[in-house]
């Protein structure tokens, strides 16, 4: 499966159609060997404009400035003189000038389809509401209670907030549950992107041992056709198949389920052109999300989700033991690589990284900064940055689509729950 890591291109911070800055407007007398620097933010005040242009410096030296972004090997990362890397002194931030709509569509609106791309698949009600029943339905597990929403909580933004769920037998796997909010947009599902699709990636738990754990498909056949209103409901669903009941066809209305599992939020109202939708602060946070090269690896309408980066770019990240993409595509280069994170809801669906250990925003933000960027921020950039964060919390879809929905009864043909 040799699919692309990067799909999008032309996010780098440095590929915005931006300001083209020259050289000449350099105040610190260091020559920049570039011949043009595309800076993708208005630079309002000199000090601003000297940070800024360090850090873009910076991150042309990682190889940032030609794609794809981050997936080179990063040159040994330059160290920016502190002096000049300090926050320049400011009392009161200004008050911040809103990006522009063609530097907000650049970073964050959806990249126009591949010429390959598959159309979307057409999900019907039918399949929508039986994906919402299996979603939420424990005897797709060996023991009859654990369900996808057992880890992947939709009242609570679709994760449970530990490190690493609990099983089948109690049993925790090695990596922390993603949410399935906005899950839909990502280039490829779980931390090393195994699964293309999320109809691929929905029979993965069910048959995992330390998950759901049902031993095989006759099983989970045996399940759902011992029950009759599920035999009728994937009949409606999956008209004039002879075989409706099945593990594809389960995992095939989850998904249906799974996409309409999205939050809208502030950002999305800032993005169509509601300046006021964000506060300074927020708006600031942006900015500094930009400015930084936060959106290098988190773009898209997903803030994350398009692409597999490494962790530890530019400074190896302590303790890291899990392989990522490696284990996916046995490439040596993929060792250490993960697939960029959704940063939508990122307030609610702690704790953070592919083994839940960071517990909180601001040490995420600083750990970020300093490992993938080679940058160490200020509290006020820290608090800045954060409350843009925040502003990614959406609205969760209504209860008739997100409550737990009456599950049919079992009857005598049921297998019965094992808890071996
Ligand atoms: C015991 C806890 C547990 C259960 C039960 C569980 N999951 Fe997960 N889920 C996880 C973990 C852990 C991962 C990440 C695993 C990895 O990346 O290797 C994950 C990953 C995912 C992802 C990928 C999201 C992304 O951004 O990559 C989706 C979608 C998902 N699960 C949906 C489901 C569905 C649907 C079910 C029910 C059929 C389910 N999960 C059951 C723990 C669980
Ligand atoms: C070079 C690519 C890259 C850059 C640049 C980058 N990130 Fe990340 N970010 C990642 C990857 C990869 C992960 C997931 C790593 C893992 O789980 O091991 C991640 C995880 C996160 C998380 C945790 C999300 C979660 O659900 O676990 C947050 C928050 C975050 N990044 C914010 C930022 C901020 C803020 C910046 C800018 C200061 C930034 N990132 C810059 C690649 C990047």
């Amino acid at each position: 499966m040799a699919r692309p890591s990067v799909r999008r291109t032309g996010r780098g911070a440095l590929q915005a159609p931006g300001v083209l800055m020259d050289t000449e407007s350099r105040d610190d007398g260091a020559t920049l060997r570039h011949e043009t620097l595309r800076a993708h933010l208005l630079l309002a005040s000199r000090p601003m404009l000297r940070h800024r242009l360090l850090s873009l410096l910076t991150l042309s030296a990682l190889g940032a400035t030609t794609l794809p972004a981050c997936e080179r090997s990063p040159e040994p990362a330059p160290t920016p003189a502190p002096a000049a890397v300090a926050a320049p002194a400011v009392a009161k931030p200004r008050a911040p000038k809103p990006l522009t709509p063609e530097q907000l569509g650049h970073f964050f609106l959806p990249l126009p389809p591949a010429k390959d791309a598959k159309p979307a698949p057409k999900d019907t009600e039918a399949q929508v509401a039986l994906g919402r029943m299996l979603y939420f339905e424990p005897r797709l597990s060996k023991n009859h209670d654990v369900s996808c929403n057992t880890c992947h909580g939709l009242t609570t933004f679709g994760v449970d907030n530990k490190a690493l769920s609990d099983g089948h037998k109690g049993q925790k796997g090695s990596r922390n549950s993603p949410t399935v909010y906005n899950a839909a947009g990502h280039i490829a599902q779980f931390w090393d992107g195994r699964a293309d699709t999320l109809e691929a990636q929905a029979q993965g738990p069910i048959l995992n041992p330390v998950e759901m754990a049902m031993p095989d498909e006759k099983r989970v056949v045996a399940t759902l056709a011992s029950i009759p209103e599920y035999t009728t409901r994937f009949r409606e669903a999956f008209p004039g198949e002879k075989k409706p009941v099945s593990l594809g066809n389960a995992a095939r209305a989850i998904a249906a389920f799974e996409r309409r599992l999205t939050t809208p939020s502030r950002f999305n109202q800032y993005l169509s052109g509601r300046h006021d939708a964000l506060s300074e602060q927020e708006q600031r946070g942006l900015q500094l999300f930009a400015a930084t090269g936060c959106t290098t690896c988190h773009n898209g309408p997903a803030v994350g989700g398009t692409s597999f980066q490494k962790l530890g770019l530019v400074e190896d990240y302590p303790g890291l033991t899990d392989a990522g993409r490696f284990d996916a595509t046995k490439n040596e280069d993929d060792r250490g690589k993960f697939r960029v994170p959704t940063l939508l809801n990122v307030d609610k669906t702690g704790p953070y990284l592919h083994d839940g250990s960071v517990k909180d925003l601001p040490t995420m933000v600083r750990l970020m900064a300093k490992h993938q960027l080679a940058r160490t921020l200020t509290d006020a950039e820290v608090d800045d940055l954060v409350a843009f964060l925040k502003s990614l919390t959406g609205e969760l879809p209504s209860p008739e689509l997100i409550s737990e929905p009456p599950l049919p009864a079992s009857t005598k043909k049921t297998p019965k729950p094992d808890p071996s």
